[in-house]
């Protein structure tokens, strides 16, 4: 029997779609080419096309089986879901990045102290990276562009995924510490879990056998 399954669209779709049709699952070529959000495919199958950052919310809602998104959104967002498999795509890492002319991590921590002030659109990891160092700083949160931030003013520094480092040069910033790898995840809902075991288990070794 097919499951339901929440996959992301965006920067981590080519890499999920080609790797899932590896793994043999029905109709995944072309797919999210229509704009068209639900398919289903053949034997039970059924894809849910939403934001990699909504994947949490499909999958533990229990109206998806199963989901892809990346690690750095389970950090934020991954309470009640099983995390079953790296699937060892949509490698980048997250970074805190600084000013390129400015001083270094050393210095601005030095500097600002308490009042240091973080944009990331990742605030449970950044504010957990940065109390691992017994620092709270202020975290302003931002959905997007958040290399903007240090530019104009709106924060000191930013933590950030770093894939290519090409947004960071572009906008004149370093990497002054790096924080921990991203890879796409395979979660599953808990319930899913209970009672489809066992085809949970077969996308599993399914996937197992064709993941980087
Ligand atoms: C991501 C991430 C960085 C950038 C890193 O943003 O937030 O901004 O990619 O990639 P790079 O090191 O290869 O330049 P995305 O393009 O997803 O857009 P966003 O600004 O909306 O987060």
């Amino acid at each position: 029997m097919g499951l339901t399954l929440a996959l992301p669209k965006g920067r981590l779709w080519p890499d999920v779609q080609a790797l899932l049709d590896r793994a043999g699952l029905p109709a995944i070529g072309g797919l999210a080419e229509d704009r068209q959000l639900l398919h289903d495919a053949a034997d039970g199958w059924r894809y849910l096309l939403v934001r990699p950052s909504d994947v949490p919310t499909f999958v533990r809602e229990g109206v998806a089986d199963a989901g892809v998104t990346g690690k750095d959104v389970l950090f934020e967002d991954g309470d009640g879901l099983y995390e079953m498999l790296d699937l060892g795509i949509g490698r980048s890492h997250m970074a805190v990045a600084v000013p390129a002319d400015g001083p270094d991590w050393a210095r601005l921590l030095a500097e600002r102290g308490g009042s240091l002030r973080v944009a990331t659109s990742y605030p449970a990891a950044a504010r957990a990276f940065f109390a691992a160092h017994g620092l709270s700083p202020r975290v302003i949160r931002l959905r997007g562009s958040v290399e903007l931030a240090p530019q104009v003013g709106l924060a000191d520094c930013i933590v950030d995924l770093v894939e290519t480092g090409r947004t960071l040069a572009a906008n004149g910033l370093r990497e002054a510490v790096a924080i921990g790898p991203v890879t796409a995840r395979l979660v599953a809902n808990q319930q899913a879990y209970r009672w489809k075991g066992a085809d949970l288990g077969g996308l599993l070794g399914r996937l197992r056998e064709v993941a980087a």
